[in-house]
Parts: C-alpha cells; sequence; structure tokens
C-alpha cells in the first residue's frame, strides 16, 4: 500500500463514492467485516436517514428494523435531538468544572427511576457503563465475586467481557478476570446456591437477554432474583443497554415485575441515537460507600462522559419519550408486531419462535447448518451456525429494502427493533416482505440450496479463510 500524505477532507468524506468508501474500509478498518457483509450481501451506501426510514446513494428508500441494535428508539435524526445540538453548539463541551446539563439529566434520571435510586454516573458506551456498574458494587460491597448468566452479553471491554456469556468472544482473551461466576438464565435455584458463601457482590443481568437471542425469563423471575439478592446482600446490577428507554413497553423493563434494582446501566437509545451516551443510576448509600468521600471522588471517571452535547441530546430524547408517548406506542405496536408474527409462525415451519415484549422481538428459525454442510462439502462448517438468521437477513434487505440483523449469541434469531414510532404501516410491509421471503423458501432446502449457489459463486475465497480456521 502507497501512501500519498494527502488527507481526506470531511467534506469529500461526506461524498465519497460507493466503491471509493469501500477500498477505505477495505485498507483502514477491518477488512474481514468487508469481506463478512459481503458474503450476506449487506453493503448499501446509505446517504440520509429519517425516522424509520434510510435512503441509499441510488435514491432507494429502506425501512430500519433494526434500529442501530436498539439505539434508535425515537427514530433517526430526531430533530429535537438535532436542535439540541444547535442550542448547546457555543457552549463548552468539556471543562473542569460543574456545569448544567449533567446535573439536570442525573435530576431528571432519579424521577424517571423508581424506589431510591438516586445518583447517577455519565459515560459513552454500554460497556463503560457495565465497567461502572461492576467496579462501584466491588467497591462498596469490599466482596469480590460477580455473578452472570449464560448467553448474556454486558460488552467487550475486558471487564464487561469476563461477565458475558458467549465463549466466542472471549477464547481469545483468556485469562480473563478470575472472580466472575456464570449460572443458567432464569435458573433461581443457581443463585441461590452461588449467593450462599456471602462473598458475591453483585448478579449481573439482562431482564430480557438481547444478543443471547431476545430470551424472556419466566413471569416472577426477576422478583425472586431480586429477593435473594437482598437475602443474601448481594448487589442486583440490571443490564437495560438494550431494554431501557421505553423498549419493551416500560421506561424500564425491571418495571414489568415491579422491582428496583441496586444499579441500573443504561447507554444505547439514551443518547437519541445521535450522541453516545451509557450511564449508571444507583443508591446514594451504595454510591457513598464507594465514592462519598474527597479521596475517593476521583477514582472513577471519564474525560467525556458528561459532555454538553452528550447530555443535551438525552434530556431532549427524555422528551421526545415523553411528548410523543412512545412508551403506549412500544406496547401497543409490539403487541401488534408479535401477534402478525405468530401468525406467520402458525404457517411456515422455518420459524421455530417468536418471543419478546413491547418492540423488542425475536423472531428463531430452524437451523439450516446440516443442510449447508452437506451442500457445500463441509465448507461451511465454521460459519454455517451463522446462516439461518443472515439468510433471511440479506433476503429482506435485499428483495425487500428492509434491514433486519441476527443477535451475536444465537444467529438463527433475527432481532426486530425498530423505533418505537415506527407506523402499522411499516409493521404490515415487513411482516408481508417477511411471508414473501417464507412463501419462497418454504422448506429448509430451497432456501439453503439456492443461497449456497450465490456463496459459492460470489466467495470462494472467504470460504478457503473461513474453512481453515
Ligand atoms: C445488554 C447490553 N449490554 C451492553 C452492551 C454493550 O454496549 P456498547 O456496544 O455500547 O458497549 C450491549 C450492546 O449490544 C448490550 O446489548
Amino acid at each position: 500500500m502507497s501512501k500519498n500524505n494527502k488527507n481526506i477532507t470531511l467534506d469529500e468524506a461526506i461524498h465519497l463514492s460507493y466503491s471509493e468508501n469501500l477500498e477505505n474500509h477495505k485498507h483502514y478498518l477491518n477488512s474481514a467485516l468487508v469481506d463478512y457483509l459481503g458474503l450476506i450481501n449487506l453493503y448499501r451506501r446509505y446517504v440520509k436517514a429519517k425516522g424509520t426510514s434510510l435512503w441509499d446513494d441510488k435514491g432507494n428508500e429502506y425501512l430500519d428494523f433494526l434500529g442501530g441494535f436498539g439505539s434508535i428508539n425515537i427514530g433517526h435524526n430526531h430533530p429535537k435531538v438535532n436542535d439540541a445540538m444547535d442550542k448547546v453548539k457555543e457552549l463548552p463541551n468539556i471543562v473542569n468544572s460543574l456545569y448544567p446539563l449533567p446535573g439536570a439529566l442525573a435530576h431528571n434520571l432519579a424521577q424517571i427511576t423508581p424506589g431510591n435510586l438516586q445518583r447517577s454516573f455519565f459515560c459513552n458506551s454500554g460497556t463503560e457503563a457495565v465497567e461502572a456498574a461492576v467496579k462501584l458494587a466491588k467497591a462498596s460491597t469490599g466482596r469480590d465475586k460477580i455473578i452472570y448468566c449464560d448467553a448474556s452479553f454486558h460488552g467487550k471491554s475486558l471487564g464487561s467481557l469476563s461477565f458475558s456469556g458467549r465463549e466466542k468472544f472471549k477464547e481469545a482473551f483468556y485469562p480473563l478476570l478470575s472472580w466472575g461466576c456464570k449460572i443458567p438464565f432464569g435458573d433461581v435455584e443457581a443463585l441461590e446456591q452461588v449467593l450462599k458463601d456471602g462473598k458475591v457482590a453483585a448478579f449481573i443481568i439482562e431482564p430480557i437477554q438481547g444478543e443471547g437471542g431476545i430470551n424472556v425469563p419466566p413471569l416472577g423471575y426477576l422478583k425472586k432474583v431480586r429477593e435473594i439478592c437482598s437475602r443474601y446482600e448481594t448487589l442486583l446490577i440490571l443490564d437495560e443497554i438494550q431494554t431501557g428507554m421505553g423498549r419493551t413497553g416500560k421506561m424500564f423493563a425491571f418495571e414489568h415485575e415491579e422491582i428496583v434494582p441496586d444499579i441500573l446501566c443504561l447507554a444505547k437509545a439514551l443518547g437519541g441515537g445521535i450522541m453516545p451516551v451509557g450511564a449508571i443510576v444507583t443508591t446514594d448509600s451504595i454510591w457513598q460507600k464507594a465514592y462519598g468521600s474527597i479521596d475517593k471522588c476521583l477514582t472513577h471517571t471519564s474525560t467525556f462522559g458528561a459532555n454538553t452535547r452528550a447530555m443535551a441530546a438525552s434530556l431532549a430524547t427524555l422528551e421526545v419519550i415523553e411528548e410523543e408517548c412512545l412508551i403506549q406506542q412500544a406496547k401497543e405496536k409490539g403487541n401488534y408486531f408479535i401477534d402478525k408474527l405468530n401468525a406467520l409462525k402458525e404457517k411456515y415451519n422455518l420459524v421455530k419462535d417468536v418471543r419478546g415484549r413491547g418492540l423488542l422481538i425475536g423472531l428463531e428459525f430452524h437451523s439450516t447448518e446440516g443442510v449447508l454442510n452437506k451442500l457445500t462439502g463441509g465448507l461451511v462448517k465454521n460459519l454455517s451456525m451463522d446462516f439461518t438468521g443472515a439468510l433471511i437477513t440479506g433476503e429482506l434487505l435485499s428483495r425487500h429494502c428492509i434491514i433486519v440483523a441476527y443477535t451475536f449469541n444465537n444467529p438463527n434469531v433475527i432481532r426486530l427493533e425498530p423505533p418505537l414510532n415506527v407506523t402499522y404501516e411499516q409493521i404490515d410491509y415487513m411482516v408481508d416482505s417477511l411471508e414473501k421471503v417464507l412463501q419462497k423458501n418454504k422448506g429448509f432446502l430451497s432456501l439453503a440450496s439456492k443461497s449456497t449457489k450465490s456463496l459459492l459463486k460470489g466467495s470462494k475465497h472467504i470460504f478457503k479463510s473461513i474453512s481453515s480456521k
């Protein structure tokens, strides 16, 4: 690769062509990701986004049923959040002082959370919120162990990864933190067993597992978890990074069971899909035990954590959620959507399960793994787990201009997380399109063989590298 010492300006970058953009990604970013997205035909050059819609450089409109992996609850480029960016554009973004926006946002988070949740800490992402929560739990209890669940996902920095359930993301990084202990999701007996020794600082759990495959625990589970944690004075950390901000038809998913966590983790939609914002919210007593003295008040900080623009985006996001009754919309539209998907499940064998709450919905397909391995002579063995979800994702995008994705830890599950103000017409279009995909691919075999042909045609070098792993 030759270097020409010439920088691309912002204006040029905005107008780069499809192929120039692809070249930059291939040469300067994650080249294997470029191959991977190409394999399942997911390249597009999107040039505009508004509400639930995106437009590519050829003027085609797409519907976003992925919603930035749960970050776009209020829709793309919501005018209120964009206006908020304008309103604060002359305020200092980062200064060494106490300025009003973080205080106001922390005040608001204390109002919208139940019980004695009161104190916030701001950071820039989900994984940082989890790091902050686990450190706070350790520092305030003086205990060591952290319990987490099978198939959980809490982020990819080393601490969060140590407490996440999927081996594939962890195996290259061992030894990770040694004080984690994994238990099955939904199993209260297992939880009680591990808490009995009185040495556990916290149990971290998603109220509904997002990346694990939109796994909803049995009703009453979280209530029992709350009781058990309180009995053994173990802190309950709820990771609502994907489930929070109205997504499940309540502001926070734990409200379905009327419990209160000790530490709440937020990110993704908190920044309105425009600014990266992460947060934890906890009680005064937990915070004070850990960081409540002058010598400890700088123990856990973040340079950009409470920057003005991020705080303005979050303040505006909370206003939008309330003004547009997005929580109610998530509930009603989620029920409508789930009913329609269940009707498809009755008709098509490929659909194994429909589950979720509000507009956090998982659509599980039967695996085509065995069929694909046979058809490719074992060539796709290492990737084949990823295929049913990937194939449906590719079909929906290329034939119907609908964006979805499968979940990280369970690739046979497609996640449906549109903006909460998605319209009924858009939901109908999505369901009709999905039905067309299922109609055309009635059996696993036709879906698998058609896709295998196109995969083999275009991607020989990729298969080579996959099969040698
Ligand atoms: C439940 C949960 N926790 C944590 C994270 C990590 O968030 P981030 O990617 O912002 O670090 C995610 C991301 O998908 C998530 O779904």
